[in-house]
């Protein structure tokens, strides 16, 4: 105590000779204090370094871009030892170290740098560099590696340009991210963190607390294993992950000084790159983790794929089966999977997988200098190595890895991932060499394909959007191939984690993050030949759809909102926030959206083929649809609708699923469209009554359509009626007529109970069927069209029914199509050629139906 109280003393006596700065200076000297209402400003102005409050009057001393107004901290002092008033002020101490001080605080010094110390102070500088650095040094040197004491060596929850984390191996010091209590109010250390861990092959973890929920992945000499949309380095950005005897670093650069990016460890467990955007005056995100599901740690347990693109998300290693076979139908994938045939060393094979992200190897051999020929040697000698890989990817691969034990946290992606050889019973290899392999080729393939696709049209539109928007410099930055593409992957890809334990950190918190991918109207008025006639496509209740071609080539789909009805701006634009959320393959793609005055434009990814009741009812064209694309079709959809009953974070209830809201792409592929729909147009209830029923008649369930209660359950009475209508080439024209014959749905009820149910098959597809596919399907679509909800099947259930033999299902009991009234129906498309499609075809809106 008596020491204290000296110390305190000599403090007192030696900073009644400090002035205070009284200018906008970068560097405080000796004999000067930094007052808690003045601060450093760095020499061009980029950075400050001063106080700001916290919650509870307490003041921290931090540092912050100087030329945003919005005050954007990026480092903090004193994030743990918070002054309890605005008192106290920043000095160089007697003994050479910066130090944080209140005279009404007992606690002394409330924080203090941790340079070496020194008997007097003379010399020594603190000077805030533009880099964002905040230095000590002594007044006469400049060297960098001579500072005393540097901020970047303390990272809080951002990383700045230049600013390494990671490990120096020889001193053991550490530098990681950790998150803000919460973000933009209490700086204190937060749950989160973000650490390279060096065992193994170095990765960086994003821990919640101990609890991992996020890798990396390995760096592969080019990107990290899990960022695959990561693109080589460019003048712009250079991503640095160096690994040697003495250290461990990860860090990024940026070439220009007036592009102000960063990475961030949010309050709610998000990593983000954020870029400033002058002229939106925001901070744009440019990349997330976790981006979905897959992206969570474990996922899918040992031996288990994570693949975003499927539902369910989880699939086994080919070799392998569900472990809990329960709990993984019900979307539950955290068991893994198991082998379905044990290993027998020496006559072992290696299955190659494409496109994954590596399994996580903290636990692993590697040797660098190793090619993929030894290491398979490697690996076949050693009877507990489970897989091998390539370290490297670049120059056509070097470095070896070897896993032994269990292969954890891996995914799949459409492209982008790496090479993984997993070692498996030879008979289980020769199997999938053969038949069920190829299969999954195939299914891989497609994915790639169609998601390469999307992803260049994303890419252009994208980068059109930005140079649209005269952000060249970010364009520069790298809204070349990578800014764009992560950017428009945080657009549109978000899938929850349903299952999980790691709910809290799933994103609801994240929505007002998300950007909103705005168009000009002009641009979309040129694409559009300003609405043409000639490039309009369709229209329905919620407005027209217009073909569009953007300056660059791109095709895109316009779809021009009915006036009426209209929610406000914001309103319109969280829901669409939304609805850019929601991505599946089976999901027509919302690239964003046009608000201008009155008018309210949706613009899409654009379909080859049109919608499928185009080709499904044209006599001339429906011959195209074999009985193998139809099948294709019946599942494409009900996937998409599974996804957005069940596997979307947001349960959205369709309400208007019908032929023509179908569309099909070049290859045949069934994508739902005009989801969402009914929420942009202002109910948004989940299960509810309402007194405007949204839809279609002959694809409405007899609930809705008569009392207005809408619920999933009436969605999967639509798809059943599209199943019939894509088995039988007919047009269901509505459950009101009271002749049978007229009635698709109990057309095929009679010829079920009679049991010529197969005769219900549209002759155009020729011979080419497999009947007990065709009876299953007629079988669930009836079982989807009974008269009672609570009959019908969830959409999980029909998939089940759909993909197995096997499933044992319920006898279906009569549909929902006895209902004796002719509702007024409103038809005005006129020009419509085949008379059999010709009704029904227009969304009505009914009001009080009841
Ligand atoms: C800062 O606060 C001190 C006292 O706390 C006061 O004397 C000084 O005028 C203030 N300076 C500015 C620029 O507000
Ligand atoms: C602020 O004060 C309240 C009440 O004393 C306390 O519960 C809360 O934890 C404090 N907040 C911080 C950030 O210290
Ligand atoms: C100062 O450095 C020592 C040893 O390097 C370390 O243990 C301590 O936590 C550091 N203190 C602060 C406040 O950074
Ligand atoms: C810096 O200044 C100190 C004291 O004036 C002096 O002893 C030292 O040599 C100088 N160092 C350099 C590199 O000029
Ligand atoms: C970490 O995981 C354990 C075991 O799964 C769990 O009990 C605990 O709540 C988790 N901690 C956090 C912070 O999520
Ligand atoms: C890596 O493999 C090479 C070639 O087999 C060998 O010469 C080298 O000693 C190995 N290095 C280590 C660290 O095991
Ligand atoms: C097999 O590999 C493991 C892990 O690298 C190692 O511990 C073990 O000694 C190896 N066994 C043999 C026989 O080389």
């Amino acid at each position: 105590m008596p020491g204290f109280l000296f110390f305190l003393f000599c403090f007192f006596l030696a900073s009644s000779q400090h002035i205070t700065i009284s200018f906008s200076a970068d560097t405080l000297t000796s004999t000067q204090i930094l007052l808690t209402n003045q601060t450093l400003i760095s020499p061009s102005q980029v950075f400050a370094l001063g106080f700001f409050p916290g919650t509870n009057s307490t003041w921290y001393l931090g540092t912050w871009y100087n030329n945003i107004n919005d005050r954007t901290i990026v480092w903090v002092a004193n994030r743990d030892n918070p002054l309890e008033n605005s008192n106290g002020f920043l000095t160089i101490a007697e003994n050479g170290n910066i130090v944080l001080t209140n005279p009404s605080m007992k606690k002394y010094p409330v924080w203090s740098s941790n340079a070496t110390t020194k008997a007097n102070n003379n010399n020594r500088v603190l000077q805030l560099l533009d880099t964002g650095n905040l230095v000590l040094r002594e007044a006469n040197i400049t060297d960098p590696t001579k500072y005393l004491w540097q901020s970047f060596d303390y990272p809080t929850d951002t990383l700045l340009p230049g600013m390494k984390m990671g490990w120096n191996l020889d001193t053991g010091v550490e530098k990681h991210l950790t998150s803000w209590k919460a973000t933009g109010s209490d700086p204190s250390s937060g749950d989160y963190s973000f650490k390279i861990d060096t065992r193994g092959i170095p990765e960086i973890f994003l821990r919640d607390d101990q609890n991992i929920t996020y890798r990396s992945g390995p760096w592969n000499g080019e990107r990290f294993s899990g960022v695959p949309e990561m693109q080589p380095n460019t003048d712009t950005i250079t991503f640095d992950f160096s690994y040697d005897k003495d250290g461990v670093y990860y860090l990024f650069s940026i070439g220009s000084r007036s592009i102000l990016s960063r990475l961030v460890l949010t309050s709610g467990g998000e990593l983000q790159r954020l870029t400033w955007v002058p002229s939106r005056n925001t901070w744009t995100k440019f990349w997330y983790a976790r981006k979905d599901q897959c992206d969570g740690y474990r996922e899918c347990g040992p031996y288990g794929l994570c693949d975003s693109n499927a539902s369910p998300v989880c699939t086994c290693v080919g070799g392998f089966r569900p472990r809990n076979l329960q709990a993984w139908n019900l979307r539950d994938g955290s068991d893994g999977c198991v082998r379905n045939t044990d290993l027998d060393c020496g006559r072992d094979k290696f299955l190659h997988l494409e496109n994954v992200k590596l399994p996580e190897t903290t636990y692993v051999f590697a040797n660098r200098t190793m090619n993929l020929r030894e290491c398979e040697d490697l690996c076949r000698k050693n009877c507990s190595c489970t897989a091998y890989a390539n370290i490297e990817i670049t120059n056509g691969g070097s470095g070896c890895v070897t896993w032994t034990g269990e292969l954890i946290d891996m995914r799949l992606y459409p492209a982008g991932g790496q090479d993984l050889y997993v070692r498996l019973a030879a008979s289980d290899v020769d199997d999938i060499g053969s038949g069920g392999g190829s299969h999954k080729k195939n299914h891989i393939g497609e994915v790639v394909g169609i998601t390469i696709s999307a992803a260049v049209i994303i890419l252009g539109l994208v980068v059109i959007f930005w140079k649209k928007r005269k952000l060249l410099s970010i364009s520069n930055v790298k809204a070349g191939p990578r800014g764009s593409f992560q950017r428009s992957r945080d657009l549109l890809t978000t899938v929850q984690r349903k299952f999980s334990t790691n709910r809290k950190n799933s994103g609801e918190r994240n929505m007002d993050d998300i950007e909103l991918p705005m168009f000009d109207f002009n641009t979309i008025t040129m694409a559009t030949d300003n609405f043409s006639e000639a490039n309009k496509l369709g229209q329905g209740g919620f407005g027209i759809v217009y073909r569009g071609r953007l300056m660059e080539g791109q095709d895109i789909a316009v779809k021009r909102l009915s006036k009426s009805s209209m929610q406000g701006v914001e309103e319109f634009k969280n829901e669409i926030k939304l609805i850019v959320r929601l991505q599946h393959r089976n999901l027509v793609r919302l690239f964003g959206c046009c608000i201008e005055m009155h008018e309210r434009l949706l613009v899409y990814e654009y379909m080859e083929n049109r919608s499928l009741d185009s080709i499904l009812f044209d006599k001339a064209k429906k011959p195209i649809l074999d009985w193998k694309r139809r099948f294709n079709i019946i599942c494409g959809i009900a996937r998409g609708l599974l996804y957005l009953h069940h596997d979307s974070r947001f349960r959205i209830i369709h309400r208007d699923l019908k032929a023509s809201n179908i569309l099909l792409d070049s290859e045949m592929n069934p994508k739902i469209s005009d989801f969402g729909m009914a929420r942009l147009f202002g109910s948004n209830q989940t299960e509810a009554n309402t007194s405007r029923v949204v839809g279609t008649y002959g694809y409405m369930s007899p609930e809705y359509a008569m009392d207005g209660n809408f619920s999933v359950k009436s969605d999967v009475f639509s798809f059943g009626v599209l199943v019939l209508e894509i088995i039988t080439g007919k047009k269901n024209r509505g459950f009101y007529y009271s002749n049978e014959d007229m009635n698709l749905l109990g057309n095929a009820w009679r010829q079920w109970r009679d049991g010529s149910a197969l005769e219900l098959i549209d002759s155009s597809t020729g011979d080419s069927y497999s009947p007990s596919e065709v009876l299953r399907c007629i079988h669930v679509g009836l079982l989807c069209v009974q008269e009672r909800a609570e009959d019908r099947p969830t959409m999980s259930s029909v998939l089940l029914m759909l993909s197995s033999e096997s499933v044992l299902m319920p006898q279906p009991r009569n549909p929902g199509f006895s209902i004796g009234k002719n509702p007024a129906e409103t038809d005005s498309s006129s020009s419509k050629k085949d008379e059999s499609w010709s009704v029904n075809q227009v969304t009505v809106t009914l009001l009080d139906a009841r």
